[in-house]
């Protein structure tokens, strides 16, 4: 299993660095299989030991340039970085992502070698109209995306289930994850309202290759939780 922890716009440099040691302290009987990904905010962006990868949550199609505000490749490689997440429903909402940009911002990173945790999710109002709306929405937002790529994570997030304590039903999750797993023959990982109450129900649907984590990722008790079952 894939556990990935995103800290959106939380945490700091000090704060994640003692949630790693926190976090590493408590998983240490964790299954050798399972994988951790932790997402902090690019300012506590650092070299830390242990067994887990460190990903940005957002950068620039770049090496480097005039980009205000943005980072790029060589941020990311000061530390080693070569995991990022890509099209998080948060950036496509609330930063104007497009879908081609969003493919254009894949592709570079793609060209870089770097794993990428994709996101797709749909919103409320295509949920309610019901799953071929679902389907077409999710295959919208696969849309010059490379999902042959080997080193492609994909993360199906409904947009209505982020951050709401909603999360989808496991029949919801089962159906849709085992629709995406006969287009894309990647890890999947299902992320919205994932908590330590629901985890491990969620882990247990086939199809499901792992969880992407935000609000019950921040505290290293509650995600050390999720991990640990
Ligand atoms: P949530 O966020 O766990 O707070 O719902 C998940 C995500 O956006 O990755």
């Amino acid at each position: 299993m894939i556990f990935a922890a995103n800290f959106k716009t939380n945490h700091t440099r000090e704060s994640t660095k003692k949630y790693i040691e926190a976090l590493l302290a408590k998983i240490i009987a964790k299954k050798e299989e399972d994988k951790v990904y932790i997402f902090p905010p690019a300012t506590a962006l650092d070299r830390y030991e242990g067994d887990f990868v460190l990903g940005a949550q957002n950068a620039y199609m770049t090496q480097n340039g005039a980009f205000t505000g943005e980072i790029g490749l060589q941020q990311l490689e000061e530390f080693d970085i070569k995991t990022i997440l890509i099209g998080h429903s948060e950036r496509r909402q609330f930063l104007g992502e497009s879908q081609m940009f969003i493919a254009d911002k894949f592709a570079y990173f793609q060209s870089c070698g770097f794993e990428i945790i994709y996101c797709i999710g749909e919103p409320l109002e295509v949920r309610q109209e019901g799953r071929e709306s679902v389907m077409n929405f999710l295959l919208s937002q696969l849309e010059g995306i490379d999902i042959s790529y080997e080193k492609l994570i994909v993360a199906y997030e409904p947009v209505w289930a982020i951050g709401t304590g909603r999360s989808a039903t496991s029949q919801e999750i089962a159906f849709t994850h085992q629709a995406l797993k006969k287009i894309i023959q990647k890890p999947l990982l299902y992320g919205g309202s994932v908590k330590p109450e629901n985890s491990e129900e969620i882990v247990s649907i086939n199809g499901v290759d792992g969880l992407l984590v935000g609000s019950a990722s921040l505290e290293a008790e509650s995600f050390a939780k999720i991990i640990i079952g």
